[in-house]
């Protein structure tokens, strides 16, 4: 059988773009080299859309690879749901060989398509990747020759008080990708759950074993829950000291899951992916999470069964030693490649 690697393009050594400090600050990029392996031979021919393009960090290893390959226009759609990480993007993004524009309203982003078809640019959108050929029809981006998911939290909502995705971090227990949605935050999920949905959450999205008993304790006392602080409070009531900090990092994965309703929007995601993809277009994504993985997985499995897609990556890719040691968050990563048959 042929390997992943066996199928990968190779990328040159020295097209490699280092982090910048500001960057690894935001968020380091996760086998950015794999990524731009897939999708730079889709940046000539069509628009790329970065489908969670967080601080920026795989788009801009895109831009200056295309640069270094001197391949033409650049045609970058960055979309993402949370509205700081877009203004991330835009600064860290200045100043590349690209044209980048946040798109704060429609006239913005419509203008900029206009000069997105002619000249080498970035657009900014906030929105879910789920309305993401919305976004694109509007705009007039067609084709698209290339999608990249990038799915799980940035290091940056992970460590900022407030966002809740941290149970190290203090603050409130949000959790929500978007803060400035009309979803509830997960202390406000948690007034409302019952104890079973609760159990059920921390088993299946956080496969963790005391599932049960912490949802019991949660519920019990949720009319006290409102902070990252109350949630640890009660898993350490729940569980061994010895487990405490697995078990902390599995009930704040599943909360946050269960919050952003994310193994939906994942499957929703992909087909909306796999619809608006041009012939010769790419697929590439990467999950941190097994359901997000197995969701990639059948999706790409059924479009090849169906024979409308390729599959670049037999085994999903895994990063390279080197690079989970400069970058651990990159340890538990799962690269799929398809390409949408001529
Ligand atoms: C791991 S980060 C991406 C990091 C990015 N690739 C980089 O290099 O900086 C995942 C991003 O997906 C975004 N996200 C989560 N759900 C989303 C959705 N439904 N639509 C668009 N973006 C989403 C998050 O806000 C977050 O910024």
């Amino acid at each position: 059988m042929q390997t992943a690697m066996l199928l990968h393009p190779k990328v040159g050594g020295d097209q490699r773009a280092m982090p910048t400090d500001r960057e690894k600050s935001f968020h380091e990029p996760v086998m950015p080299d794999e990524v731009c392996g897939f999708l730079s031979p889709c940046l000539s021919s069509g628009t790329v859309v970065d489908a969670t393009v967080g601080g920026g960090g795989h788009t801009r290893h895109l831009i200056e690879h295309s640069a270094a390959r001197a391949s033409g226009t650049t045609r970058i759609l960055g979309v993402d749901i949370d509205h700081e990480a877009l203004t991330h993007a835009h600064r860290i993004l200045q100043g590349s060989a690209c044209r980048v524009v946040l798109a704060d309203s429609n006239e913005d982003a419509a203008s900029e398509a206009m000069v997105c078809r002619v000249a080498s640019s970035v657009i900014l959108v906030h929105s879910s990747y789920v309305d993401m050929e919305s976004v694109v029809d509007r705009l007039g981006l067609r084709p698209v020759t290339g999608v990249l998911f990038d799915f799980g939290v940035s290091l940056h909502q992970l460590t900022t008080p407030g966002r809740g995705f941290g149970h190290d971090v203090v603050g409130d227990a949000d959790m929500r990708f978007d803060p400035r949605s009309s979803c509830p935050p997960a202390w406000e999920l948690l007034q409302r759950a019952t104890e079973s949905e609760v159990a059920d959450w921390l088993r299946r999205y956080g496969d963790e074993p005391n599932s049960r008993r912490i949802a019991r304790r949660l519920c019990r006392e949720r009319g006290r829950i409102r902070t990252t602080e109350d949630i640890v409070r009660v898993v350490a009531a729940s569980v061994p000291v010895s487990r405490l900090r697995r078990s902390l990092a599995r009930v704040f994965l599943a909360l946050r899951i269960a919050v952003n309703r994310e193994l939906d929007t994942v499957r929703k995601g992909l087909a909306v992916a796999l619809r608006l993809l041009e012939q010769r277009g790419r697929l590439v994504a990467i999950s941190y999470h097994s359901g997000e993985d197995s969701l990639v997985k059948s999706a790409l499995r059924d479009g090849a069964r169906a024979g409308r897609l390729q599959l670049l990556t037999r085994k999903p890719m895994r990063p390279a030693f080197a690079e989970v040691q400069r970058n651990p968050r990159a340890r538990s990563a799962r690269l799929r490649a398809a390409e949408v048959r001529a």
